[in-house]
């Protein structure tokens, strides 16, 4: 039996986890920041750090508890080394390196973006196979959707540690639009979360916000939707009008969510490929889910979209992968040092 301890500590979350055999979540514990950031309606880097300094023991030693093992029962330690803000991944790398030097255990590094594609193989219940209820996980080939705060992208997934980019954002992420959105109608932060919530009592054809399908490429844009927002919400203060802002929020995700949808249906003709990873912290959007899941089941396609907890930012994710790395004998040396940027 493997047991891998996750740490990822690459924004604004302090997360640990233990995961057995790469697939059974045994704890994931998540410290989240927002409280402190809340106030600047965004990420602010310095503070982000040295509150996961203060977090980062009380949370690891949380995972070990509530998984019911001590460290000496780890097979190894998989620390998240980027992409991410580098303060912040400075400390759980230094802290993964502290532990695997005093206890003598081997660490493996993990890439975020690695990670978030393999919370596709997590499951609370137990391994596959050996649960009432075995979590339905994809087979390779199958196509990637990152959604977060940091990152949009897709991915052409082969096999493990075989991942081809398909295309990225070239300008904000989603769930960047999402919080600057929000933001800017002064709604509060996380955006993504309350922005889902208003949308529901609007109307998503109300306005109709531009979307950037860029036809020629797989990649994304949405720094134009949010200027289109901004634009919309200052002349109707200067013409005294008033539409909602349920009717504002729901027509931008309408256009975000249109977007996403539309160029992972393109991605699937072209690769040919009848299996999509939805993930990411966007992912947990209901309204996401259900329109990839409505074009899946058109284009009899499977969408295995993890459950809301392993798509945003956890360690259970990147322990898993590590799981991976460590099997095929892919460790690293104390003189690891993580980056923040790291493409895949
Ligand atoms: O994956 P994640 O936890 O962290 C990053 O790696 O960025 O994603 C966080 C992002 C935030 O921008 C947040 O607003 C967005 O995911 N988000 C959502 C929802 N929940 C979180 N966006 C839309 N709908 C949601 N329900
Ligand atoms: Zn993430």
């Amino acid at each position: 039996m493997s047991l891998i301890l996750g740490i990822d500590t690459s924004c604004d979350d302090t997360t640990a986890a233990v995961v057995e055999n790469g697939t059974k979540v045994l704890s994931n514990i998540v410290s989240n920041q927002t409280e402190v950031h809340k106030k600047y309606g965004g990420i602010v880097p310095e503070l982000a750090s040295r509150r996961h300094i203060e977090m980062i023991w009380p949370v690891v030693d949380e995972a070990l508890k509530a998984a019911n093992i001590k460290l000496e029962d780890l097979s190894g330690v998989a620390a998240c080394h980027g992409p991410g803000l580098i303060g912040s991944l400075l400390v759980g790398c230094s802290f993964a390196k502290a532990l695997c030097y005093s206890k003598g255990i081997p660490l493996v590094a993990v890439n975020h973006l690695e990670g978030h594609i393999f919370s596709c193989f997590l499951s609370e219940r137990g391994p596959v196979g050996e649960t009432e209820f075995p979590p339905r996980t994809p087979s390779f080939p199958f196509l990637a959707l990152i959604v977060s705060g940091g990152h949009t992208c897709l991915y052409r997934v082969d096999d493990f540690g075989k991942y081809r980019e398909l295309g990225r954002t070239r300008d904000d992420a989603a769930g960047e639009a999402y919080d600057k959105v929000s933001k800017l109608l002064g709604l509060g932060y996380p955006g993504g979360p309350i922005i889902e919530k208003i949308a529901q009592d609007g109307n998503p054809k109300a306005i109709d916000f531009p979307r950037a399908y860029l036809p020629e490429s797989f990649d994304f844009s949405f720094s134009g939707l949010k200027t289109a927002v901004l634009n919309f919400v200052k002349e109707q203060r200067a013409e005294s009008r008033e539409q909602r802002v349920n009717d504002i929020a729901a027509s931008f995700q309408a256009s975000i969510i249109d977007v996403l949808v539309r160029k992972t249906e393109w991605a699937i003709k072209k690769e040919g490929i009848k299996r999509v990873v939805l993930t990411g912290g966007v992912a947990a959007n209901r309204e996401l889910r259900r329109r990839m899941k409505e074009m899946g089941d058109e284009r009899e396609v499977e969408i295995f979209t993890p459950s809301a907890s392993f798509c945003t930012d956890n360690a259970a994710m990147i322990a898993s992968a590590g799981y991976y790395h460590l099997e095929a004998g892919d460790t690293v040396g104390l003189d690891l040092n993580p980056k923040a940027y790291m493409p895949l």
